[in-house]
């Protein structure tokens, strides 16, 4: 395995958070990654926020129903994309995932928070006086890992086929 499929397969969402500080140009380098994701037509229809901010990080915590340990994150990404560009969901969806992958690499833990379609997307983008065109997409609280789960995940036999689909079965 090369490095780089193995940050991609070490990856686990990560909820719990030691307090260790990270330096402003980790958190840069981040945004950086999700700047340069892949977007359709190459539009870009997105805004990236990074919050550090104690109080803030409090108040995103309470706003969405089930991502309290946003409180306790080191830095909480906010990815917000443009729905009148077509793709948007699936370029923010790109951004993130780049943005998870960076942080694994870096060797901090996060996890990817639902935004789009939850009702406190509008809340969110208010609190961060984000402009009303954009639409929250995700939140990615970071850290440091404290505990790292392990989900159990479906064997690649299950999930995959090689040219043609054929019914397994078994
Ligand atoms: C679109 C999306 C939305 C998610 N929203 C939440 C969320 O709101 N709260 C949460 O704790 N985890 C959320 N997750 C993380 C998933 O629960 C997690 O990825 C899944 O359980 C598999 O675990 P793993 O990431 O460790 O592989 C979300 C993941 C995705 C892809």
């Amino acid at each position: 395995m090369n490095v780089g499929t193995m940050t991609i397969k070490s990856r686990r969402s990560v909820r719990k958070y030691k307090p260790t500080k990270i330096a402003p140009y980790v958190i840069q380098d981040v945004l950086d990654c999700g700047r340069l994701a892949p977007t359709a037509k190459n539009l870009q229809p997105w805004l990236f926020g990074a919050v550090t901010d104690q109080d803030l990080l409090r108040q995103i915590a309470e706003l969405t129903d089930n991502a309290p340990f946003i409180a306790d994150a080191t830095v909480c990404f906010a990815v917000f994309g443009r729905p009148d560009e077509t793709y948007y969901l699936e370029d923010c969806a790109a951004a993130t995932m780049s943005m998870i992958i960076a942080l694994q690499n870096l060797g901090l833990g996060s996890c990817w928070v639902a935004g789009d379609k939850k009702p406190y997307a509008g809340a969110i983008r208010d609190l961060l006086r984000v402009p009303s065109e954009y639409s929250l997409v995700s939140l990615i609280p970071a850290g440091a890992p404290a505990e790292i789960a392990n989900p159990p995940k479906k064997r690649l036999e299950e999930v995959s086929f090689l040219d043609r689909y054929t019914e397994k079965t078994s």
